[in-house]
This record gives C-alpha cells, structure tokens and sequence, in this order.
C-alpha cells in the first residue's frame, strides 16, 4: 500500500521534471539587498521583494536584535491562549495610523491571513468573485471556503459587472498589484459597481504596501480610495517591509470577527516579538524616508526607458514580466542570465497560465543605475 502510494508520488515528480517544471530550492550563502552569494559566485539579484531594502537597513536588524534581547525569540503560543506581548500592541497602532484603519489582525504569514479573510468572512449563500490571475492563497482560500467561486477577467470592470449581475451574494477580492504582471485594478470603477450591487471588497496588498501611495500606504491610497471604502485589506510584512508575517485590516466589526471566529488566527503561533520589534521599525522607516521609493520609482523608470524594445507586460510597478513562452524558453534564459552575474529564476506554469512561461523582474531601492544597464543588456541578447 504505501510502496504503491510511495510510487506515485515518484510518478508525479518524474513528470514535472519532464516537463521541466521541477522547483529546485537554492541555498544561498549571503544576501546582502542586492547581491546575493551561492556557491561562493556573486549574482544581482532581480527576483525578490525587498522592494526598499528594508530587509538589510541596519536600523530593523539592531531592532530585531534588541527585540531578541529583551523581549525573548518566540511568542511561545496562541495569543488567544498566552496572550500577546506589548510590542505586538504596538505594532497594532502602528499600523493602524499609518493606514487610517480601525483595527488589525497579525498573522504568521499572508498566505494564512488570506485564508482567514476569505474563510471566516463568507459564508454559504456567498459568492466570492475573484480575478482570473488572484494569488494562490487566494485561491486556495475561496476553494475551501463554503461559498461559490466565480473568476472574472484579469482587471476586466465590465465582466466583474456581469459577473455582478449574475450572482445573488457577491464578494469582491483583488489585487493591489498583480504578483506575476505587475499591473493594478481600475479600484475606483470597481468599488463604484461594488457600491451599485451592495457587494464589499476585499483586497490583497502584498505588493502596493509600502511601495504605493502617499507614506507607501498602497494601492487604494494611491488610486484615491480609503480602508474605510474597502471590507478588508491583507498586507504582508515580508515584501516591500522586508521581514514576514502579515495583517489583515477593516473595521472594528469585522477584524472583532475574525479575531473570534478565525480558525487561522485562533488555532496559530503568534508572531516572535522580536520580529514585530523589527517590523515596527521598518513601519517607521518605510513611512518617513520616501527617499527610498523615490529610488525605486527612479529604477523603474530607468529600467522601462531601457527596455522600450523589449516585449514587457505594461507595468509600472517594481515587478516587470518578460513573457517568454514555454518553460524550457524560460529556464534556459534563467540559466544565461546566471552565467552573466543575473539573478533571475524562470516563473512557470502552475504559477503563471500555461504558454505564458516568463522572466518576473524585480525591481529594487538597492539596485545602482549600473545594475539596470547590466540587466538590459543581457535582457536584450536573450529575446
Ligand atoms: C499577492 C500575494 N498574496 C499573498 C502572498 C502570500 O504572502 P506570504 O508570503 O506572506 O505568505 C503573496 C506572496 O507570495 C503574494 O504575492
């Protein structure tokens, strides 16, 4: 029984390497914002999310370290259960003014957060409408919720109202900005229609906080929409912030909910306080020195006046899809860029459709005019 079940397991990962889909995790030595080290080679790095350098700024480090010191490393149990410490309090309001929102919920991780949002805030005579390219987490989210998944087309308002239409209890999720495209909704139009159905919308900000808006406050800030005009947002701290865990955000009533009802939050480690200590600096620093998204929106316009011959999705965000078709097209573009110094894994199906194998760059604060050049470069010798 468990050789056969052993075999098939076998099976399934023979055949995602066949089809050259096999994910191999990379151990890397150092990392140090831009540069990355394995196997003692150096590498600009253009594939993570380290949007401002927060990751490395020395002042979250010493924050983390501190928060090590005198807080303890681990939070040592549900903060239902053991309650939570000062700090992660703290981060709570911190949060909470930067974003003008009522309340906020820490989770370990935006994949759980996304879950929780969606699991805990529909119920069965829902149906969530989601976008064709919503983030696995998401997707996974309203699969397993007991209301009814219904996909509209990718930033599409006029299928999103027929979808509307449609349906008797809609939920609207989207995203700030795409995780694989780099593109954003029109949020305006679609909270209009949402107002004009009486459906709330809930929004993923992975990629917005931090990065967007005025004081990186994300997407809907950017795009002139308010916490209050939205059900609820999920933001995570290991992106733009550069440590990990995430929130979600609403009003009273609806964070007091999923505080009581939330299998994910309740039946969950709460996050190290050490951790918090160093998200709570990365706040402070990602509000007040604006200097970094200044360089990173500098990058990226750089970046997209390289590259006008280049077939790019049309982003203007840190994340820039270089689409290239079948994932040996895309591997084998990864792997040049490697021997040039380049960073840069392949995106493949399942995470992005089927023909649409592709290099995601991302941009960063860290990067020197020099690095976008170099990219360019190689970029070109490969299309
Ligand atoms: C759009 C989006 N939502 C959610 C997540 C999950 O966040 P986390 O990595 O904190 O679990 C990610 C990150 O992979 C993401 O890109």
């Amino acid at each position: 029984m468990s050789a056969n079940r052993l075999a098939q397991l076998q099976q399934a990962l023979d055949e995602r390497a066949a089809q050259q889909l096999l994910r191999t995790p990379v151990t890397l030595q150092q990392y140090n914002g831009r540069l990355l080290t394995v196997a003692g080679r150096h590498f600009i790095n253009f594939c993570g999310n380290d949007y401002l350098g927060l990751a490395t700024a020395p002042q979250v480090l010493q924050a983390f370290a501190d928060g090590a010191m005198q807080l303890g490393a681990g939070s040592s149990g549900s903060p239902m259960v053991t309650g939570q410490h000062t700090v992660h309090q703290q981060l709570c309001d911190s949060l909470c003014d930067w974003l003008d929102v009522e309340r906020v919920l820490l989770f370990s991780s935006g994949f759980a957060a996304n879950q929780a949002m969606l699991l805990t805030l529909s119920n069965k005579n829902d149906s969530l409408l989601l976008d064709k390219l919503s983030h696995a987490s998401l997707i996974d989210a309203a699969l397993h919720s007991d209301a009814t998944l219904k996909r509209f087309a990718h930033n599409d308002v006029t299928a999103l109202h027929a979808l509307l239409s449609q349906v008797k209890q809609p939920m609207v999720v989207t995203e700030g900005v795409f995780s694989m495209d780099g593109d954003s909704p029109d949020l305006p139009a679609m909270l209009k229609l949402c107002q004009q159905f009486n459906a709330p919308l809930l929004l993923d900000d992975a990629h917005g906080l931090g990065v967007l808006g005025p004081q990186g406050r994300g997407a809907a800030a950017a795009q002139g929409v308010t916490q209050q005009q939205l059900y609820c947002t999920m933001a995570n701290f290991g992106k733009a912030l550069g440590v990990g865990g995430a929130f979600l955000a609403g009003s009273k009533t609806v964070i007091d909910y999923i505080e009581q009802f939330g299998r994910h939050y309740i039946y969950s480690t709460a996050l190290p306080p050490a951790l918090c200590a160093a998200v709570l600096k990365s706040v402070a620093l990602c509000r007040s020195e604006s200097w970094r998204r200044d360089k990173l929106q500098s990058n990226i316009a750089l970046f997209r006046h390289l590259a006008t011959d280049l077939p790019l999705l049309n982003s203007q965000t840190a994340i820039q899809g270089l689409v290239l078709g079948s994932s040996q097209r895309a591997v084998a573009a990864s792997v040049q860029l490697k021997q040039a110094g380049i960073w840069l894994s392949a995106i493949r199906p399942p995470t992005v459709p089927q023909g649409s194998a592709r290099l995601r760059i991302t941009l960063s604060a860290q990067h020197t005019e020099q690095d976008i050049h170099q990219l360019v470069q190689q970029l070109r010798q490969l299309v």
